[in-house]
């Protein structure tokens, strides 16, 4: 098949863009390099500090390689002639720059929203499927399990098949639940054909392929664009307190990084077998983890490799925008029933604090603590954003 990755430059982006190649198909891979710009300008470098130019790291492998913004409707028509299904994750991807500043929270949700709005319209017109990058924020978490896809609601002696409810932490969040409302509509109304993956977070810096190519993707460890294992991982490499926030009973589905590829890589060949219209939403994550079960396990595995490390419960910079204990538990059927066998924490908890602890000279010590707070924002890059 002929596939176009949106954002292929960005952690995910990459190892998809080779397992995809790798599985045979044919890749149109499209950038601006818009987040290492964004992240430069929140003084927050990616490990390793410069892959390369991605012409460079796809070099041999035959993928077409695009510099485009995908916020350009025209152009995005043009990409997506003769292509049979894209991958968006061409976005503002992060929860705290969203809420940096009312600046930073306006150019998420435009951004994110210009760039689905360019897909959706192309693919109707070239009758291209979409694969849709969302995110498990996007429910919250709430106070019950959280089904896949619709729900049976029974009021007043009626059922009837709903949208679970959405309640979303960040404007970067509430960004990804206008995504779905508008994807779930355009199948609806267009026959768009659309697999909306509602992703946790993920974990990790390797798959077969990056260890074949001896390649590495962009890893980053600080407040803003690091998630929490990699921001525990760097923190313990560089003999900082891994710095867990609040009570830290904070709960989330996770994924490792070969997982969250595959399972991609596997969306885009299940979506050619769903019927014209259809909209399908699953949860991807393999297991379940508290903020504080990962800090105590990141801690005991650095210190089988001689590393002194500590936690630290500093007062939570997502104050009033999050629970820090609640029930969690999610339905993830889909990818079971595609077969994925997961990799398990401990060897991708391991395999990351071992590439922070290879690196750990570059790591910036100026970023490890927490820098900035949900309800205060902070000043970095108030000038400079996008
Ligand atoms: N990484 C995770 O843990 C995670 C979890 C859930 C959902 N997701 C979603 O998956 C997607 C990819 O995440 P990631 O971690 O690889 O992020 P990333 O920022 O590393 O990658 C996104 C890539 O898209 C590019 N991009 C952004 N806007 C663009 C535009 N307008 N035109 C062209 N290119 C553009 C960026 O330069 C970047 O290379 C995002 O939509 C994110 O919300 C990621």
């Amino acid at each position: 098949m002929r596939i176009a990755v949106f954002g292929a430059d960005g952690y995910l982006g990459f190892p998809l863009s080779l397992c995809l190649l790798g599985r045979g198909h044919e890749v149109i891979a499209v950038d601006n390099g818009v987040t290492a710009r964004r992240a430069a300008c929140t003084g927050a470098p990616s490990v390793p500090a410069d892959p390369g130019p991605l012409e460079q790291r796809l070099g041999g492998t035959g993928a077409t390689v695009v510099e485009a913004d995908v916020r350009d409707q025209e152009r995005v028509r043009q990409l997506l002639q003769d292509v049979d299904v894209v991958v968006h994750l061409a976005q503002q991807r992060s929860a705290p720059y969203s809420m940096l500043s009312p600046e930073h929270a306006l150019e998420t949700v435009s951004d994110n929203l210009d760039s689905t709005m360019a897909v959706l319209f192309a693919c109707r017109e070239t009758g291209t499927r979409l694969v849709k990058l969302g995110s498990m924020g996007e429910y919250g978490t709430p106070s019950v399990p959280i089904p896949e896809g619709e729900w049976t609601l029974e009021l007043g002696g009626r059922t009837a098949r709903l949208w679970f409810p959405r309640s979303p932490g960040s404007f970067y969040h509430a960004s990804k639940v206008c995504d779905s409302v508008y994807l779930r509509f355009a199948c609806q109304c267009y026959g768009l054909t659309c697999i909306d993956v509602q992703q946790g977070p993920v974990v990790g810096v390797n798959t077969a392929e990056l260890r074949e190519r001896n390649a590495c993707t962009r890893v980053y460890y600080d407040d803003v664009w690091g998630t929490v294992v990699h921001r525990f991982c760097a923190q313990a490499s560089a003999g900082h307190p891994l710095t867990v926030y609040g009570r830290g009973g904070q709960t989330r589905g996770f994924l490792s990084l070969a997982d969250s590829t595959w399972a991609t890589a596997t969306a885009c060949e299940q979506i050619m077998d769903l019927p014209a219209g259809a909209y399908m939403e699953i949860n991807q994550i393999a297991w379940t983890r508290s903020v504080r079960q990962l800090a105590e396990e990141v801690a005991a595995l650095a210190r089988e490799r001689g590393c002194p490390a500590a936690l630290s419960h500093v007062p939570n910079p997502r104050e009033g925008c999050e629970l820090e204990e609640h029930f969690y538990e999610v339905e993830a059927a889909v990818l079971r029933n595609w077969g994925l066998v997961a990799e398990q924490p401990q060897q991708v908890l391991g395999e990351t604090l071992d590439y922070m602890l290879a690196h750990s000279r570059e790591l910036r010590a100026s970023v490890l603590a927490p820098r900035h707070t949900f309800r205060d924002g902070g000043d970095t890059c108030r000038d400079g954003h996008g």
